[in-house]
């Protein structure tokens, strides 16, 4: 695998790979990668010419007082993770060559797409986000770019971004990967104790009442969102920061099932924050929009 750390050095061999008509794949990652990461970066490499996977943790994305400076970080273990999977390039840059002294460009998706449930909570994620997935769609110039669903606003917002500013690059969602009790992965599982783990599973049990009651024909929001709701009170140390029916891909709350939707949750356990969601789509509008 080649392990590529110059943004310049990442754009001769993206366009190296270009000029030879070989089409590149990228997972942008912040490392610390699990199976969610892996299942993506085996989608490109099954589909692409040359898979890169970037590790990078943005700093613009934290907002004052988040988990910048604890969150996991281990490029040896991501490296041979990576390598196993036949990745071709790693790409890591240093947060002095993405962001170099005097830096002060920004992409700013507006609207509910990136103010709503997480951008409402943790102002000014989603403009970190885009402006970091923009400067690697600039570098790596991929032709598919893969996404988990687990960060749905993430991906919708990605999406907007890449309409809106014209960039040519297929955006791929690719399912929730999940633990055996449900738990969607996330790198932020691991700042869990053993305790908080055990229930940090009644995430997906809730969600799942949720789209269960959806399936089976109900499709006022105010119910299946109580419903939600109380099966995530029923473990005590858990607050919640949104429960929310949305548009699968405006991110505006729905009241009624009428639109393929998603039903988002965001909760905290201890000092942690975690996100979930599941996707619905409304009676006869199956697989639209
Ligand atoms: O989902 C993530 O890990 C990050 O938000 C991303 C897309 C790599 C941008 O830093």
């Amino acid at each position: 695998m080649n392990v590529i750390v110059s943004p310049e050095e990442m754009k001769r061999f993206s366009q190296a790979c270009r000029d030879s008509g070989k089409r590149i794949g990228l997972v942008a990652t912040m490392g610390s990668l699990h199976e969610g990461h892996l299942s993506l970066a085996r989608s490109s490499l099954s589909e692409c010419d040359v898979t890169v996977v970037s590790v990078f943790v943005n700093p613009c994305q934290f907002c004052p007082g988040e988990d910048l400076e604890k969150y996991p970080r281990d490029m040896e273990k991501d490296r041979a993770l990576l390598e196993k999977e036949g990745v071709d390039v790693l790409f890591a840059p240093d947060e002095s060559e993405m962001y170099p002294g005097g830096y002060s460009t920004f992409v700013e998706v507006k609207g509910p797409v990136s103010e709503a449930l997480c951008g409402a909570s943790r102002p000014g994620h989603f403009s970190g986000v885009s402006t970091v997935v923009a400067k690697l769609f600039n570098i790596t110039s991929p032709h598919i770019s893969y996404f988990g669903r687990k960060d749905a606003q993430q991906a919708a917002v990605i999406i907007r971004m890449v309409r809106d500013l014209d960039i040519d690059v297929d955006i791929r969602v690719m399912p929730v990967v999940r633990e055996s009790d449900g738990l969607a992965m996330s790198s932020r599982n691991n700042y869990l104790s053993e305790e908080e783990r055990g229930r940090a599973s009644v995430v997906y049990r809730a969600l799942e009442k949720g789209r269960k009651m959806a399936v089976s024909g109900e499709t006022k929001a105010g119910k299946i969102l109580e419903k939600v709701k109380d099966v995530i009170m029923t473990e005590k140390g858990i607050s919640i920061d949104y429960v929310e029916m949305v548009d699968s891909l405006e991110m505006t709350p729905l009241e009624k099932l009428e639109t393929r939707a998603l039903i988002a949750v965001a909760v905290r356990i201890g000092q942690t924050r975690l996100i979930d969601n599941v996707i619905i789509d409304a009676p006869n509008q199956g697989g639209k929009n």
